[in-house]
């Protein structure tokens, strides 16, 4: 469904992803896993059509994705469809009277097609039904989070991909998330800078540096046994502790 070849993205002169390949295939669950400011968003962003690399190929369900394809309406509406980014900060994404406008929306810009219908399927399935006539912006962030997911689903996309989507969810909330997750036959990929959460999130992880490549792609708990590579990426340190005389040293993630 995706291959990535050779990717390489600069802001400014300043390199974000470096030689970026890989492929995943329909219905993967992908963890894209690395610490702040190693190009995580970007990726998805370059995922999503919302930049292009400078360098390098991707290709989406076979198709070469260039900023000029992505002006065609036609290839766009197909595109938008099908592939689709709940950004980290749901405040980003809001800005419809009612939570049931803010579902509908994608819906009556792409696929004007039994809009009532689907907007009540999804606002069911994400518990949100009582809310479809509440302002989104007054929600509490988890709330304003499903109204998101649900506004994007709606449109029955094949990739899904989530941009730290847990970082602002309670822990019951997460476990919800990741159950949720789980059950969707769908392709996701997801970011996360959080070692603990990540194989709750999928069975495959590609992790970035924080000098923008790829230092490891494959098995997730290969990659959580290997602590070398977890040096590399920088979510683990090592610390000194003290009891009492005795001093002694661990490694710790950086999870909290
Ligand atoms: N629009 C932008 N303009 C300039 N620099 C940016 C922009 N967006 C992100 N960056 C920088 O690019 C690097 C990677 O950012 P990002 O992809 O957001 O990483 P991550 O999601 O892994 O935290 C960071 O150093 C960030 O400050
Ligand atoms: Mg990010």
């Amino acid at each position: 469904m995706i291959s990535l070849e050779n990717v390489y993205f600069s802001y400014e002169n300043s390199p974000v992803l470096r030689d970026i390949s890989f492929q995943i295939n329909e219905k993967e669950k992908v963890v894209l896993l690395g610490i702040n400011g190693c190009g995580k968003s970007t990726l998805l962003k370059i995922l999503n059509g919302l930049i292009f690399p400078e360098k390098g190929s991707y290709y989406f369900k076979g198709e070469l994705i260039t900023e000029k394809k992505l002006k065609n309406k036609e290839f766009t509406r197909k595109f938008r469809k099908s592939n689709v980014l709940l950004f980290q900060n749901p405040d980003s994404m809001i800005f419809n009277p009612t939570v049931y406008d803010e579902i509908a929306f994608g819906l009556r810009q792409l696929f004007p097609d039994s809009i009532d219908e689907k907007v009540h399927f999804w606002a069911e399935k994400l518990g949100i039904s009582h809310l479809l006539k509440r302002s989104p912006f007054e929600l509490s962030g988890g709330e304003k989070q499903k109204v998101c997911l649900a506004s994007i689903l709606v449109l029955e996309p094949e990739l899904l991909l989530l941009d730290e989507p847990t970082a602002n969810l309670d822990p019951r909330s997460t476990g919800w998330f990741v159950d949720f997750l789980s059950e969707l036959d769908i392709t996701v990929i997801t970011t996360t800078h959080n070692l603990s959460l990540a194989p709750e999130l999928g069975s495959r992880v590609i992790v970035l540096s924080e000098d923008h490549n790829i230092i490891y792609d494959g098995d997730i708990n290969s990659f959580i046994e290997d602590i070398d590579l977890l040096k590399k990426a920088n979510l683990v340190h090592t610390h000194y502790h003290r009891h009492g005389t005795l001093k002694h040293k661990h490694y710790h993630t950086h999870d909290f």
